[in-house]
C-alpha cells in the first residue's frame, strides 16, 4: 500500500470512529443532577440488577443538599462513552498531577494510578488486582471529585495506564537506547473502564476536598451505619465446637480476668450441620438455645452467629428453598436467589423464629466472596433471571440488606460481619473480614476501607509471640470492630501472660474511648464522614507520594521503572486521633504529621508540626497523636459498653493550645429511635484561656453526668 492510500484509510477509519462515538453519545442523554454535587448519567436500557439497586440505597438527599451547589467537576466533553457490540467503553480525564484512590478493599497499595483492576468479588489472593472482598467501582481523585460506575458486571478499570493516539496530553516518544528518561509506562491522561454490558449508570460527585467527596458518596449510599454501643465494645469468637456450657464458662473467665466483652461469636458448630448449613441449633452442644442466649444476655453479653448461605439437603429449609435457588450447588448446598422477595421471606421467617426472637443479636455472613472453585460458576442460572456474574457481585449486599431489614423491623440495632460487599453498602451493619492474616496488610486494608464506604476489621486470631499478639491487639482496638477471632486456635486474650497487662490496658482504652468512637460513627451516619480516614483525606496532609527509581533487571523486569512511595501504615481514627500502628519486631517508625501542631495522646506533649518524625516504639503503647485543639471525650473503663439509660461520668481531654470544638453525640445506643429524633448533639469547646464549655445544640438524650476537663498540654 502506498503512503496516500494509507493516509486515506487512516482518515476514513478515524472518521468512522468519531461518528460512532458521536452517535452513541447523542443517545446517552444528559447528566441528571441528583443533589448538590451529585450527577447521574444512565447509559442504555436498564435491565437485570445493579449494585445500588441490590443495596436498595436510600440517598440522603436532604443532607446532600445542605452542601453548597457545585459545578460539574470535569470537562464533560472529556467523558466519553461508546458502545462496542456488547460492551460499553468509558473514558474519564486525568491530569498529570492527579492521584486516584479507592476502588474498594485493597491490601498492599493505596494509590491506584498506574494500575489495572478487574473488579470482581473474590477472596483476596495477595495481589491488588481488583479481585477482592469489596471491589467497589468508586474512585476519588486528589482533585476533589469522585466517579462511581453502578454496574454489577466484572468491570475492568485502567487507572492512568492507557494512551490513545488522539489523547490531548501525549507522552513524548523516547529512545530507550539512549534516553535516560525512557519509561515503560508513558504518561496516561485518562481512566478507562470496560463494562461488559450494554447498560450502566455513572454517578459523579464533586466536593470541596477528597474527604467531602467521600462524604457525598456515603450520603448517596444512605449514610454510614451507626452501630449499637455494644457493637463498639469488645468481641470474641469462640472455638467452633464449643458447647453452650463452654461458652458460658468462657464469659465467666473474661469477667474473672477483667477483660471486656460485649458480644460473643459462635462459629459453625452452633448448627447441627454446616458447609452446607441448616441454621438449626445443634441439639447436643446447644440443647436449649433460648435459655443459653438469655443466660448470656443476663450477663450483658450478646450473641452473634456464623452462617454461610448454602443450605444442606437435610435442612428443614431445603424443600422451601429448592425452587428458589440457582442451578448449581456449593459444598452440596443450594444457593438461594435472594433477589426474590419469596426467598427473603422464607429465610427471614425461619431466622426470626429460631434466632432473632430468642435474642440473637447478629450474624457473621461467611463465604459470600470466593474462591472461584468453590462458589457457583458463571455458567449458573438463577430463578430470577439475574445471571451468575451479577449474582456474584451483589450476593454479599443482598444478604446484608435482608438481615439489616430484619433487625430494623424489630427496632433493634445489630452489628456483624460479612466477607463480601460492594458499592452502596455503607449503611449496612456489617464489618468486612477475611482469612488473609498479614498485620501490615490489614492496616492498609483499613486505610483503603475509608475511601469506599466500607468497614474493615484487622481481626486478631493467634500469634507466634506475645509481642505480635500485643501489636495486633493494639491495632484492632483502633478499628470498627475490636475482635478476637479464635474459632480455630482457641487463643484467649490472656494466652500470652508476658503481655497480658499491656493487652488489657489497650482493650480498656478502647472501652474508655467509646464516647469519642460513638460520636465518630454518628458523623459517619449523619454526615457520611468515614470513621477511619486515610491520610489523603486529611486536611493539611501533604502527600508523600514520590517516585523511587526501580532497578533494571534482566529477568523479572527488564525495565527500569519508577515506583511510587506510599503511606500504608497510618490513618486517622475519627477527627482527632492519628494512629500509627507498630508491627512485631519494629523498634521505631516514621510518622507523617499533617500541617499544624501535633501532640502525644498519652502525655499531651508536643511532638511536631507538618513534618516526618521518627519515634521509638514502646511496647506498651500504640503511637497515637492528637491535633492541636483536639478534644477527646472518655468514660471510665468498663467491661461492657454503657447500656440503654446507663449514665457515665465524662472526662473531656483537650490537647495543644488551640481552641477546640467537638460534637458529642448520644442516644439510647440500642434502637432506631434516633430516626425519630431521639438523640442529642452537644458541643464541647474550649477557649484560649483553657476554659471548657459544654453546650447542648440539639435533643435531650444524654447519658453523661459529672463532667470534668483535662487540659493535657497546659
Ligand atoms: C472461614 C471464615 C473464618 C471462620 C471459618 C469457620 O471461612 O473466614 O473466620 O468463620 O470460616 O469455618
Amino acid at each position: 500500500m502506498n503512503m496516500k492510500n494509507l493516509l486515506t484509510l487512516l482518515i476514513l477509519f478515524s472518521l468512522g470512529y468519531a461518528c460512532k462515538e458521536e452517535k452513541t453519545r447523542a443517545n446517552i442523554g444528559d447528566w441528571e443532577e441528583m443533589a448538590h454535587g451529585v450527577w447521574k448519567r444512565s447509559i442504555g436500557e436498564k435491565e437485570g440488577i445493579d449494585l445500588l439497586g441490590a443495596a436498595k440505597i436510600r440517598p440522603k438527599l436532604d443532607k446532600l443538599n445542605e452542601h453548597a451547589l457545585m459545578e460539574f467537576p470535569m470537562d464533560q466533553d472529556r467523558i466519553v462513552v461508546s458502545r462496542e457490540k456488547n460492551k460499553l467503553l468509558l473514558r474519564f480525564p486525568l491530569d498529570r498531577e492527579e492521584q486516584i484512590y479507592g476502588l474498594g478493599l485493597h491490601f498492599k497499595t493505596v494509590n491506584r494510578r498506574g494500575n489495572v483492576y478487574d473488579l470482581h468479588v473474590d477472596h483476596y489472593g495477595g495481589r491488588d488486582d481488583g479481585r477482592t472482598h469489596a471491589p467497589v467501582p468508586f474512585y476519588v481523585s486528589s482533585k476533589g471529585y469522585g466517579v462511581l460506575i453502578n454496574s454489577a458486571r466484572y468491570l475492568t478499570v485502567y487507572v492512568g495506564t492507557t494512551v490513545r493516539t488522539d489523547s490531548p496530553d501525549q507522552p513524548v516518544a523516547r529512545d530507550r537506547n539512549t534516553d535516560e528518561d525512557w519509561n515503560p509506562r508513558p504518561l496516561s491522561d485518562m481512566v478507562e473502564v470496560v463494562v461488559p454490558d450494554t447498560n450502566a449508570e455513572i454517578v459523579v460527585f464533586n466536593g470541596d476536598s477528597p474527604l467531602d467527596v467521600v462524604r457525598k458518596y456515603n450520603l448517596y449510599s444512605g449514610g454510614g451505619y451507626l452501630p449499637p454501643k455494644w457493637g463498639l465494645g469488645f468481641t470474641y469468637r469462640a472455638h467452633t465446637l464449643f458447647s453452650a456450657n463452654e461458652v458460658l464458662d468462657l464469659t465467666t473467665a473474661f469477667e474473672e480476668k477483667g477483660f471486656p466483652l460485649d458480644y460473643i461469636g459462635l462459629e459453625p458448630g452452633w448448627m447441627n450441620r454446616s458447609y452446607p448449613c441448616s441454621y438449626e441449633w445443634d441439639p447436643v452442644r446447644f440443647p436449649e438455645p433460648k435459655k443459653f442466649v438469655k443466660a448470656l444476655l443476663d450477663k450483658g453479653i450478646r450473641t452473634n452467629l456464623w452462617m454461610n448461605p448454602y443450605i444442606a439437603p437435610k435442612a428443614e429449609l431445603y424443600d422451601a428453598m429448592l425452587p428458589l435457588s440457582g442451578s448449581h450447588s456449593v459444598w452440596s448446598g443450594i444457593v438461594p436467589d435472594y433477589t426474590l422477595g419469596e426467598t427473603k421471606k422464607v429465610f427471614s421467617e425461619f431466622y426470626k423464629k429460631n434466632q432473632l426472637d430468642i435474642g440473637v443479636s447478629g450474624l457473621k455472613i461467611d463465604e459470600v466472596d470466593g474462591y472461584d472453585f468453590w462458589l457457583w460458576p458463571d455458567t449458573a442460572t438463577f430463578p430470577s433471571g439475574v445471571d451468575a456474574e451479577q449474582m456474584r457481585q451483589v450476593y454479599g449486599l443482598l444478604l446484608q440488606e435482608m438481615v439489616a431489614e430484619l433487625y430494623h423491623d424489630k427496632n433493634e440495632r445489630t452489628y456483624g460481619l460479612v466477607r463480601a460487599s460492594n458499592a452502596g453498602g455503607s449503611r449496612f451493619p456489617f464489618v468486612i473480614y477475611n482469612d488473609y492474616y498479614k498485620h501490615e496488610d490489614f492496616i492498609t486494608a483499613l486505610i483503603n476501607s475509608g475511601f469506599s464506604g466500607l468497614l474493615w476489621t484487622p481481626e486478631v486470631r493467634s500469634s507466634k509471640t506475645g509481642e505480635e499478639w500485643l501489636r495486633r491487639m493494639q491495632s484492632v482496638c483502633f478499628s470498627p470492630m475490636a475482635m478476637i477471632n479464635a474459632w480455630s486456635s482457641g487463643t484467649l486474650p490472656w494466652s500470652y501472660p508476658e503481655v497480658y497487662d499491656e493487652v488489657r490496658e489497650i482493650a480498656l482504652l478502647r472501652m474508655r474511648l467509646l464516647p469519642y468512637i460513638y460520636s465518630t460513627f454518628a458523623e459517619y451516619h449523619f454526615n457520611g464522614t468515614p470513621p477511619v480516614r486515610p491520610m489523603q483525606l486529611v486536611e493539611g496532609f501533604v502527600s508523600q507520594a514520590q517516585f523511587i527509581e526501580g532497578a533494571l533487571d534482566d529477568t523479572k523486569n527488564p525495565y527500569k521503572m519508577a515506583t511510587q512511595r506510599e503511606l500504608l501504615d497510618q490513618f486517622m481514627f475519627g477527627e482527632n486521633l492519628l494512629v500509627a500502628p507498630v508491627f512485631a519486631g519494629q523498634r521505631s517508625r516514621e510518622v507523617v504529621l499533617p500541617k499544624g501542631d501535633w501532640y502525644d495522646f498519652y502525655t499531651g506533649e508536643y511532638v511536631g508540626a507538618g513534618e516526618i518524625i521518627q519515634i521509638e516504639a514502646k511496647l506498651e503503647e500504640i503511637p497515637l497523636f492528637v491535633r492541636d485543639g483536639g478534644i477527646i471525650p472518655l468514660i471510665p473503663a468498663g467491661l461492657r459498653s454503657p447500656r440503654n439509660g446507663e449514665k457515665s461520668p465524662l472526662e473531656i481531654r483537650h490537647y495543644g493550645k488551640a481552641e477546640g470544638n467537638f460534637m458529642l453525640y448520644d442516644d439510647d445506643g440500642e434502637t432506631f429511635d434516633y430516626e425519630k429524633g431521639m438523640f442529642s448533639w452537644t458541643r464541647l469547646s474550649t477557649d484560649v484561656g483553657f476554659k471548657g464549655n459544654v453546650e447542648r445544640e440539639q435533643g435531650d438524650i444524654f447519658n453523661y453526668e459529672g463532667i470534668s476537663w483535662r487540659f493535657m498540654s497546659k
